[in-house]
């Protein structure tokens, strides 16, 4: 599948002018990288001459240098700037072109354009507004993109960890769709604390899970149960290959008190501790147990939105 839509693609600081990076991302294969002006762009990672990944060649001044044969691509257009050996009385063909992405950076993130038409809507971290000092990284997960979607709702503690807290499956309230996303509000607990036997109980914690019904930006938030923020997750997500899913992050504290936290979570945040952990190990027994519930609204959702490949081309 993929979809007119943004998708951020890599973490800002990972795309360099020094080499150039691959990435697969909603189900496209791309080389990200700068000029020296520090400005980035997106090929396809595949060279037209002789389809060898771009990615294996060098970054020069005037775009991206495939190590093969040595043809340079504009970053911008992707057209052909040069063919060494060319003789001085031939040009180069017009035709030899990369296929070129619209590419927006902002919030610690390189955004990528898939699909059709001029870019247009907001970028997927848009709301993403680091406060303090971030966590970040990036992996591959074992799963296809679209369960890896499907578990942030019906499963996260399969997926990601917040340190010291316990999410339960607990829904408070139903999903609802909000700015593009579906979102859910689930019960936590500090680890800290012994669950009654009772289902009903106050949760200190909601762990707000927001699914995007296009492109991959999934946000996660922690908070109070006065919702007061405590943490706040980016994670960019696509489809990689053979059924993997491509994952990049960004992540921070909020400087918010509450004064229930116990004492092990408040010397963590003291000490900067990392807040949480997006797993690159996945439980494949955990997820085949998880009952499908919110996902289905989400599958539904989407199927309104999402536009066959087949479609697009
Ligand atoms: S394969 Fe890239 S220049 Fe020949």
């Amino acid at each position: 599948m993929t979809t007119n839509a943004w998708w951020a693609s890599a973490l800002s600081e990972s795309v360099n002018s020094e080499k150039p990076l691959a990435v697969a991302f909603g189900g496209e294969e791309l080389v990200l990288f700068r000029n020296a002006e520090g400005q980035a762009f997106a090929l396809e990672d595949r060279c037209p001459h002789r389809r060898v990944p771009l990615s294996l060649g060098i970054v020069v001044k005037s775009g991206l240098q495939c190590g093969y044969h040595g043809w340079t691509f504009d970053g911008a257009s992707g057209s052909c700037t040069q063919i060494p050996n060319l003789h001085a009385t031939e040009k180069v063909p017009q035709r030899y072109g990369a296929r070129a992405f619209p590419v927006a950076e902002a919030n610690g993130f390189v955004h990528v354009w898939l699909g059709e038409g001029d870019p247009c809507g907001e970028l997927p971290s848009a709301d993403y507004c680091p406060k303090g000092r971030e966590y970040t990284g990036s992996t591959i997960v074992n799963m296809t993109h679209d369960q890896y979607l499907a578990a942030m709702l019906d499963g996260p503690e399969c997926l990601l960890d917040f340190q010291s807290v316990r999410m339960t499956d607990f829904f408070l309230g139903d999903p609802r769709p909000e700015n593009g996303r579906l979102v859910l509000d689930r019960g936590a607990v500090w680890t800290t604390q012994i669950l009654p036997s009772n289902f009903v109980i106050d949760y200190p914690l909601i762990v707000r899970t927001a699914v995007p019904l296009t492109g991959g930006g999934i946000r996660v938030d922690l908070l109070s149960e006065e919702e007061v923020q405590l943490s706040t997750l980016f994670i960019a997500s696509g489809a990689n290959r053979r059924g993997t899913t491509s994952l990049c992050w960004r992540g921070f504290m909020h400087n918010n008190r509450i004064a229930k936290a116990p004492l092990r979570w408040r010397a963590a945040r003291a000490v900067n501790r990392l807040p949480f952990t997006v797993r690159s190990q996945i439980d494949g027994a955990a997820i085949a147990a998880l009952l499908v519930a919110p996902s289905r609204d989400l599958a539904a959702l989407r199927d309104q939105v999402l536009i066959p490949v087949r479609a697009a081309v």
